[in-house]
């Protein structure tokens, strides 16, 4: 989730309004979006809220953890050194892989 574009999961059928946005999904704009999805992206599809200021740090930060990066995403460091196979010890989804 965090540094990538909103409604970038190919197989997801995202309103419109999501894949235009033009948002990257960061700390700041993860906020706007849980405080209020549709002020922040109008006419989207998530009728979700997350009203409770000590909460939402709180949701975010699990999002943070929980996000694949480069340094944390062992097959995209595979492969950008070349296909080279170590043995994972974990395997986290990557976009880029
Ligand atoms: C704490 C809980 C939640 C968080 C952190 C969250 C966060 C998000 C984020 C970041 C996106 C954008 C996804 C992307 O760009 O790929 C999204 C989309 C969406 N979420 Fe949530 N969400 C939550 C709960 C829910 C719930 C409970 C529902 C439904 C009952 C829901 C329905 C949707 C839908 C339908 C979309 C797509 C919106 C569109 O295409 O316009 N979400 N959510």
């Amino acid at each position: 989730m965090f540094g990538r574009p909103a409604a970038s999961v190919a197989t997801f059928p995202y309103w419109e309004s999501l894949r235009k946005s033009g948002v990257t999904w960061d700390s700041s704009s993860l906020d706007k979006w849980l405080v209020d999805p549709d002020g922040f992206v109008p006419d989207n599809d998530m009728a979700f809220r997350v009203p409770n200021k000590e909460e939402r740090p709180m949701v975010i930060e699990y999002l943070k953890d929980v996000s694949p990066n480069e340094d944390a995403c062992v097959r995209s460091k595979t492969v950008r050194r070349g296909g080279r196979a170590w043995m994972p010890v974990a395997v986290l989804e990557c976009i880029r892989c």
